[in-house]
């Protein structure tokens, strides 16, 4: 309205055309934290965001559009109809119950299973070549679910997974040696959470594995207890949700890291959720994190990482464990 006295078209091209577009669904806690992070570093040339509370979602909308005049151009819409997501090159998924104090993340299933046998089919209707990322929880089922249900390559179904968990355990090994986390390499693999895997024999800081310097990190009789790092991580989100009743910082940094790994063909390496089906033995059809190379295609490689026997068999623990549950769900 109006913008005709302001400037005379000199081309009849759809000026709003998406390009690089992202679209959230779920305008939660963890969602609403995505939107921010991926807003603030100007990641998206559009935003769209969906859920089923309609005054929420204008009132998220609303709030952030109006911090836009000191951010890098974004174009934020938001819509209970999927038809605002058209066009996306990656549909993030955070929606549906999350856990309370004490509850497990495996015990969401069913209720979130049902709510994404409603999201997906939409998100594909008017996204067909998107890249699918999975957030809500228990994240590896719900990815693999969402694999199914898409109908979409398998590298194009993307669960977050243990990314949360192995910056978890970077930070808490960075509090321990006193340097910085970005210099403490280490990942855990697996199932994202309760049955997670530590991969104590890769965990070093520049080349220097823990291992040669404390041979015992990560084992039982470990007299320095390496392995409490790891309970930590486990103990994280039980912990948090006790204090402040849900997690979403975090969360939020990993999704607009892994949208700008996606949009800009960054080829990053993050243990994520993926078909895991044949490495370290794993011989079920299951979504789990192992180290996986992302860019515009989506997971394109997973890393030949060279693990023990002890969490081989883990790994595969957890496998078996995952595959018992979705046989148990109906979708
Ligand atoms: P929240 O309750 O704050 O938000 C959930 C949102 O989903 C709500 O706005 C709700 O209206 C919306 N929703 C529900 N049903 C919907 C539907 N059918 N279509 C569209 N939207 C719908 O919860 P939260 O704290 O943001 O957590 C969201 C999910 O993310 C939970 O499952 C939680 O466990 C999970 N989570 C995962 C990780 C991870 O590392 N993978 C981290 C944190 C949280
Ligand atoms: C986490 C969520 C709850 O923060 O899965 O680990």
């Amino acid at each position: 309205e109006g913008s005709h006295r302001l400037m005379r078209a000199v081309s009849d091209v759809e000026v709003n055309e998406p390009h690089a577009k992202i679209t959230i669904v779920g305008v939660g806690q963890v969602g609403m934290a995505a939107a921010f992070s991926i807003t603030t570093q100007g990641l998206a040339s559009e935003l769209a965001l969906v859920d089923v509370v309609a005054d929420k979602l204008k009132g998220e909308m609303m709030d952030l559009q109006h911090g836009l005049a000191f951010l890098k151009p974004t174009r934020i819409r938001a819509d209970t109809d999927y038809a605002i997501s058209k066009g996306s090159v990656i549909c993030v998924v955070t929606a549906g119950v999350r856990q309370k104090e004490g509850e497990s993340r495996r015990n969401l299933v069913q209720r979130n299973v049902e709510i994404f046998k409603k999201i997906i089919p939409q998100l594909v209707k008017y996204s067909p070549n998107t890249i699918l990322l999975i957030v809500s929880n228990p994240v590896d089922i719900l990815a693999y679910v969402a694999w199914k249900i898409s109908g979409l390559p398998k590298h194009r179904v993307i669960g977050s997974g243990t990314m949360l968990d192995s910056s978890r355990m970077r930070f808490l090994l960075s509090e321990r040696f006193q340097i910085a986390p970005q210099n403490c390499h280490g990942y855990i693999l697996g199932e994202h959470g309760d049955s997670s895997v530590a991969v104590w024999s890769g965990v070093n800081v520049a080349g220097t594995h823990l291992k040669d310097i404390c041979p015992k990190a990560g084992e039982k009789d470990d007299p320095e207890n390496w392995e409490q790092i790891h309970q930590d991580v486990i103990n994280s989100a039980y912990e948090i949700i006790r204090l402040k009743g849900y997690t979403s910082w975090a969360i939020g940094t990993m999704v607009a890291s892994l949208c700008s790994a996606i949009l800009r063909n960054q080829r990053l390496v993050y243990a994520l959720s993926t078909l895991a089906t044949g490495f370290h033995g794993i011989d079920q059809e299951v979504y789990l994190s192992l180290p996986c190379v992302i860019g515009e295609h989506g997971i394109t490689h997973i890393l030949n990482q060279n693990i023990t026997d002890a969490e081989k068999e883990k790994l595969c623990q957890g496998a078996n464990d995952l595959r018992s549950i979705i046989d148990g769900i109906k979708f």
